[in-house]
């Protein structure tokens, strides 16, 4: 408990912040209301939008719902989830993908009920890994054995990745900075999750001044 609480202090200064990714926990488990959604990426516009946050608070908080949550980081062009928990990224994702080995072994257990799998080493073609048969059949694996896998992805309008990765997974989160991400931008993110049909079951606007109250709104479509 005490841990998850860190993480929010240390990232957004306020008690309020946790709050409001309890809220967002919330309303992912009313979006979730049949059941269906297990695996949910979380992408935005451009860099530096606050995506790897957001994920990592709203993983914790889910926890205090007695759900079973991994953490994946799948930005294979600039991971930091590592950094953010303190881990190291000697192993992880792609190592366990290219070795077929047992998901289990390049688990962190940060928390009873948070565990995290790190990148592991960059490959020079993400895609193929980002396109593999393999990545699906461990997100199944994965699906059996936690209710939900957040899963971190890089921005749209940077890379394809979360494109596709977007049309493997249950459902899709999406970040905008207040005064900072381009609207028009924006919009064609949006646009281009939606042209591959991806589930976006809400949007995290971040980095709201203080002033208009909480610092994160988290809107249905
Ligand atoms: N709600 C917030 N309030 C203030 N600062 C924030 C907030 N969320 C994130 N940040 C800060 O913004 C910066 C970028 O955050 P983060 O790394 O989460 O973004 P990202 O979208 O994952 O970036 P990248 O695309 O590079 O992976 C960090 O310095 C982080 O501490
Ligand atoms: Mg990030």
């Amino acid at each position: 408990m005490k841990k998850m609480i860190n993480l929010i202090e240390t990232d957004n200064k306020g008690i309020q912040a946790a709050e409001s990714y309890r809220k967002i926990a919330s309303n992912i488990e009313v979006a979730n209301i049949d059941g269906n959604i297990k695996t949910i990426m979380i992408t935005s516009t451009l860099a530096g939008e606050g995506k790897t946050t957001s994920i990592s608070n709203v993983a914790s908080v889910m926890t205090e719902k007695d759900k079973k949550v991994l953490l994946l980081d799948f930005d294979l062009r600039k991971p930091t989830l590592h950094k953010k928990f303190n881990l190291s990224n000697q192993m992880g994702l792609t190592d366990l993908l290219l070795k077929k080995d047992d998901y289990k072994k390049y688990i962190h257990s940060v928390y009873p009920n948070l565990h995290v799998i790190t990148s592991g080493f960059l490959p020079a073609n993400p895609s193929k890994i980002i396109n593999s048969i393999a990545i699906k059949e461990l997100l199944k694996k994965l699906s059996i054995n936690y209710d939900y896998i957040f899963i971190d992805a890089p921005p749209v309008m940077i890379v394809s990745d979360p494109i596709t990765i977007s049309t493997y997974t249950d459902a899709v989160i999406f970040t905008i900075a207040y005064a900072q991400t381009d609207k028009d931008l924006a919009k064609k993110s949006v646009e281009a999750l939606k042209n591959v049909n991806a589930n976006i079951i809400g949007v995290i606007f971040n980095k709201t001044p203080p002033i208009k109250g909480n610092k994160y709104y988290y809107k249905y479509y």
